[in-house]
Parts: C-alpha cells; structure tokens; sequence
C-alpha cells in the first residue's frame, strides 16, 4: 500500500485501454481521451466537448470524475453498462475502458509532426485556403482530419487543440504538402489568431490522422452535401472517388451557403465535373440571399430541396455531409425519412466549443 503511494501521486494514475494492450500514467486532469490520443492509441473520436458520442466506451473497472452530461447522447442500454465518453472523463483511480476502434482510424498510426504555413488564401470574407508543409509525411485517408495544437500566441497551453479536414485527397507526390479550409469562428481562439494577421511562415504542431469520414466502396448513386468550409473533406472525398475509379455513379453536391458571397472552390468543382465521368450535378442553396438579387438559384434550407434534387433514387443514395451541426442534423433526417438506410449516410459535424454541453 505505502509502496503504491510513494510510486505515484495522486495527480497520475494507470489508463488501460482494451483492446490496445499495456496501461500507460494518465494524468487526473487530462481527460482519457487526450490521455490515450498522446500515447498513440487511434481513439474514436470527432468534437472533443462531450457533442457527438464518438468518443464512447465501456468503463470495465476503476473511478472517473465525469465533466458533462453524457445521458442525452448514450442510449439506456450504454448507460446500462457503464459507458462514458472518454473526453468528458478523468481519471480518479486506475481506469480499463474497452473501445471499439473503427477500420479507418486503424489504418494510419497517428503521429505528431510539424508544419509551416506556406499559403494563406481568402475564399470567402470568412473562409480562408490554408497550406502547410509538413516536416514528413502524414499518410492519412480522404476524409480524415488533423488536429492542430493551439499556439501559445492563440492562448494555448500545449495540450489544447482544433481539428480541420483535408481538404485534398493524399498525393503520393507530395505526401507533405497539406490544404484545409478554415472558417472564422468570432470568438474563436484560433481562428481568431490565424485571421488576424496573414500567418504564412508560421509553424504549428499537428497531431493525426484522426476520423472515420472516407469514402465506402459500395455502389449507386451518390451525394455529398457541405455548408460553410465543409466542402474540404468532401472535396477530398471526391477526389479518392475518381482515382479508386467511382466517378461513373451519379453525383449530386450541395454547397449551403448565407449568400452568393459564400459559394467558394468553384473552380476546384468545375475540376471535379471535368474528371466525373458519370451525371454531375451541382447546386449552391442559398438561405440568405439578399431578396431581389441576380442569384437564379435555389434559395432556403439544403434539407428541404433534397427530394427535387434526388429524385425517384432517392432512398439508393450513399451521403456524405460535412459542416455545420444543425444543417447535418436537419439533412440527416430528411435523408432518413426519404429512405436512405443510416448505413449509408456519413457524416463529419464541425462541433467546435460553442456546442458543448453543460458542466456537471
Ligand atoms: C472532426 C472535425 C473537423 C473539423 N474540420 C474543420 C475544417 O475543416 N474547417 C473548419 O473551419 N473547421 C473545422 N472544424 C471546427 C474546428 O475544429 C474548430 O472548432 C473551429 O475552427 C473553432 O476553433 P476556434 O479555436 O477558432 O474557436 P473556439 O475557441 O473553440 O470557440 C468556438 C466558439 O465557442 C465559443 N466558446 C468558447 N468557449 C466556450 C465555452 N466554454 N462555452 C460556450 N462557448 C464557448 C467561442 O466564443 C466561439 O464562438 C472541425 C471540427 C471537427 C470536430
Ligand atoms: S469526442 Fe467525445 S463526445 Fe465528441
């Protein structure tokens, strides 16, 4: 007993997650998450603020000091059998939790490297084209995303961090070459930073690959739906489709945006329509046009043009949505009510802070 006080403070105790094999120190203040993130483990995981239930797991033995309300995102039966969500969790003891760990998250190791801005490139008045040169390559799967650590000058303490997208499918080419589309968030801490100033030249610490978001090789047709900078992934997503020879089913992408002012990567489209050999079809939504303008367009909410737009296939679809939380939510549902099996819908929601639950 004395042996095990004077080996350990209580500040640090044994994290062993099954079935990734030997426990590690996790420190009391992290939560498991960050804990299993820093010691290699490709953890299932996608908002970090206790928003989107990704981070679950089963806690087979030990004590943790739960940050939010996880019961509206786990299931009575999860519940049940003690599950928890790994970000929202410290450790108070020595903690086994059992995860399942998904095929894409497997498939990469994840590593921490670092990287200079080479280009910071407007889009839109809110949305910025950052590249970055990575010291080494970052093999990672379109769809992906990479954690950026926040840079003291941001505020950070170097265990803070924000996840962005690729927004390229991997070049084998130029395996060190990265692009992300980052919108402003007001308020944001990073954002804030990056946007302030033109930051090329800047080096910053990224920690990936992260995610389960990639294309399925299955068949039919398909759409892919984005709103703000949610085109990166699914950019990157189409892609992979026409080098891993998909681009013969038919595609539908919805870019929602406020205005016309906010439609981007038109010419990264007009590439896309160019090398899809199967029906292309694109459409921009805009839900705040100025009433009166020259937009020809649809206006109003993705979710509700998506039965003109899908048609009598509707229900065969295979979806890919990135973006915003609440046009995820609402597309996701009206997918499901059209037909569209749950199997079939993937999705990657851009939760940031503001969508945390409340502390406990
Ligand atoms: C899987 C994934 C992929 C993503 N990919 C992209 C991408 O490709 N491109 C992209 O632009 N974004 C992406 N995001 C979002 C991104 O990770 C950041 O969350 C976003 O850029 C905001 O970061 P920030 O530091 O600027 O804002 P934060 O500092 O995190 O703040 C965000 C908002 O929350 C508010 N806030 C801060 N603290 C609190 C609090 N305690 N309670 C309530 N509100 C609070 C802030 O005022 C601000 O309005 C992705 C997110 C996820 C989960
Ligand atoms: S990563 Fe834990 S709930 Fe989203």
């Amino acid at each position: 007993m004395f042996e095990r006080f004077f080996r350990r403070s209580p500040s640090e105790f044994q994290l062993q997650v099954n079935p990734t094999g030997a426990p590690f120190t996790a420190a009391a203040k992290d939560s498991l998450l960050l804990s299993a993130l820093q010691n290699g483990i490709a953890f299932p995981h996608n908002c970090r603020v206790g928003g989107c239930g990704e981070c679950k797991c089963r806690l087979v033995s030990g004590k943790v000091k739960e940050l939010t309300d996880k019961t509206y995102l786990l299931s009575a039966e999860e519940l049940k059998q003690n599950y928890i969500l790994a970000c929202q969790s410290q450790p108070r003891s020595d903690v086994v939790i059992e995860v399942t760990l998904r095929e894409q998250a497997a498939a990469h190791p994840v590593i921490e490297t670092r990287g200079r801005i080479t280009a910071c490139r407007p889009l839109t008045h809110d949305i910025l084209h950052v590249s970055i040169e990575a010291a080494g390559p970052l093999p990672h799967t379109a769809g992906q995303y990479v954690d950026i650590a926040l840079p003291e000058a941001a505020g950070g303490t170097g265990k803070e961090v924000r996840s962005y997208s690729f927004a390229r499918a991997p070049a084998s080419a130029s395996p060190t070459a990265l692009d992300f589309y980052i919108r402003k968030v007001p308020g944001g801490a990073f954002t804030d930073w990056l946007f302030a100033q033109d930051r090329t030249g800047e080096t910053l610490n990224l920690i990936g690959p992260h995610g389960s978001f990639a294309l399925r090789a299955d068949v039919g047709p398909i759409v892919c739906i984005a709103g703000g900078s949610g085109f990166a992934p699914i950019q990157a997503v189409l892609e992979q489709a026409i080098r891993d020879q998909q681009a013969t089913r038919p595609l539908v992408i919805v870019m929602g945006a406020r205005t016309q002012a906010d439609v981007y990567a038109q010419e990264h489209i007009d590439q896309l329509r160019r090398s899809w050999s199967g029906r292309f079809h694109f459409e921009a939504i805009l839900s705040a046009e100025p009433e009166g303008s020259n937009w020809q367009g649809k206006r109003g909410l993705v979710n509700e043009h998506l039965p003109a737009l899908l048609g009598t296939r509707f229900a065969e679809h295979s979806a890919y949505l990135c973006g915003p939380p609440a046009m995820i939510d609402a597309c996701v549902s009206a997918l499901r009510s059209g037909g569209v099996p749950a199997t079939r819908i993937h999705f990657d929601k851009f939760l940031d802070r503001s969508n945390a639950p409340a502390s406990r």
